[in-house]
């Protein structure tokens, strides 16, 4: 399949030649562990510190501020279980229903096994969450409120400077999983940024999730950038690597891939996030204009530039995702956690979908503008596979 063809940048995005050429070094430079006294230790070490300067300095942080992990997942439970179980304000937690499962399923074990409270706000028809809600819902004794900076599934951003400002008034800790926003938005953990001049979310967060494939950088890497002076209760135990937050030796290759990939996508983020808009929005309006039956899931000026997801009535998500395969498209019909799962998706019920409509969701997330040749085939294959199904009412609940 032409690279052009890949559509599912938010399931994982293209490698960078970047961070292929770091991690190439990496491996080709011998055995080397960073915890080790001699000197191919001192060199592991050495692209370790470098790697942690440049994820920090392309995203707002210090170097301190950076802890690695083996990816988001390991990052969002480590933010949610460590920061609840090291401060302890009290055993109340609020989320919201459209999180990414583990930040969800984190909650739920602290739930489970540690006898935490959980509120999950709701969203409203555009996966919205309202910053009044989730003050409303802040107690006396809410330890962490974690709320995404961005949907993976239906590309809403949320308004997490707003909500992180009135949390953290109320005396609660806040964690943002920016996995998805960080990668195609000028994301900052600090109070400025350096090239674009300006700081979202900002320092109004406590920590924030990053992942090296959203990036371009490989899978099985990401970090947890969390203010140095919060305590955070290891969710690894062991030889105490990434000053005691986080055992295991580390994966240098993948760390220094993943920090080319951050330098590389923070360079080009401005101009690059214009063009996937631009484009993005082209696709939004051909494909609502010329296929029956189509709705756009998730914020129509809020969300993610490259992000254009839709409910199609009448025809499963999944005939949709084979029929733009067979045309060399590769999308996906929901999140990629849940694709191969038989079930609507949590997101779009919580916004109100019925799920029968739920499960006729397709997503389309660019690496890349889409050429009109390219565009004219998706739409194609969408009207193609929409003949006969014969519905153009909105259908939500
Ligand atoms: C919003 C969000 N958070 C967390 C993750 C998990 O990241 P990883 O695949 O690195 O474990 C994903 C992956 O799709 C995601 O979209």
């Amino acid at each position: 399949m032409p690279s052009t063809g890949y559509l599912d940048a938010a399931a994982t995005a293209p490698l960078r030649q970047e961070a292929r050429a770091a991690m190439l070094a990496v491996l080709d430079a011998g055995p080397a562990n960073p915890s080790s006294v001699h000197s191919p230790g001192h060199r592991a070490k050495a692209v370790v510190d470098e790697a942690r300067a440049e994820v920090a300095a392309a995203l707002g942080a210090t170097p301190a501020e950076v802890v690695f992990t083996s990816g988001g997942t390991e990052a969002n439970n480590l933010a949610v279980t460590g920061l609840a179980l090291a401060n302890p304000r009290g055993r109340h937690l609020v989320t919201t229903p459209i999180e990414h499962p583990s930040v969800l399923e984190s909650c739920r074990f602290l739930e489970r096994v540690f006898g935490f409270e959980l509120t999950v706000v709701p969203v409203d028809a555009d996966g919205r969450v309202d910053p009044g809600t989730v003050v409303s819902a802040i107690r006396d004794d809410t330890t962490l409120v974690s709320i995404g900076l961005a949907n993976g599934e239906i590309g809403t951003v949320q308004p997490i400077p707003e909500i992180a400002a009135a949390a953290r008034a109320r005396g609660a800790l806040v964690h943002t999983d920016a996995v998805q926003a960080a990668a195609s938005l000028p994301v900052s953990f600090g109070s400025g940024r350096a090239d674009a001049g300006e700081a979202w979310p900002g320092d109004h967060v406590d920590a924030m999730t990053i992942a090296s494939h959203k990036f371009g950088g490989p899978q099985g890497a990401g970090a947890l950038l969390v203010r140095r002076h919060l305590r955070l209760e290891p969710i690894l135990h062991g030889g105490g690597q990434e000053r005691g937050a986080r055992s295991g030796t580390e994966n240098v290759a993948a760390i220094a891939g993943f920090a080319a990939a951050v330098r590389a996508a923070s360079a080009e983020i401005g101009t690059r996030a214009l063009a996937l808009l631009r484009n993005r929005d082209v696709l939004v309006e051909r494909v609502l204009s010329e296929v029956p039956g189509t709705r756009l899931t998730g914020h129509p000026s809020e969300r993610l530039p490259g992000h254009a997801s839709f409910v199609v009535e009448g025809v499963s998500g999944e005939s949709l995702l084979v029929a733009l395969d067979a045309a060399g498209f590769a999308v996906s019909s929901g999140s990629a956690c849940a694709a191969g799962k038989d079930e609507p998706s949590p997101t779009l019920l919580a916004m109100g979908f019925t799920s029968e409509l739920a499960q006729t969701a397709i997503r389309f997330t660019l690496p890349e503008p889409l050429a009109d040749a390219a565009l004219d085939r998706i739409v194609g294959v969408l009207r193609g596979e929409t003949r006969g199904a014969g519905g153009a009412s909105s259908g939500s609940a």
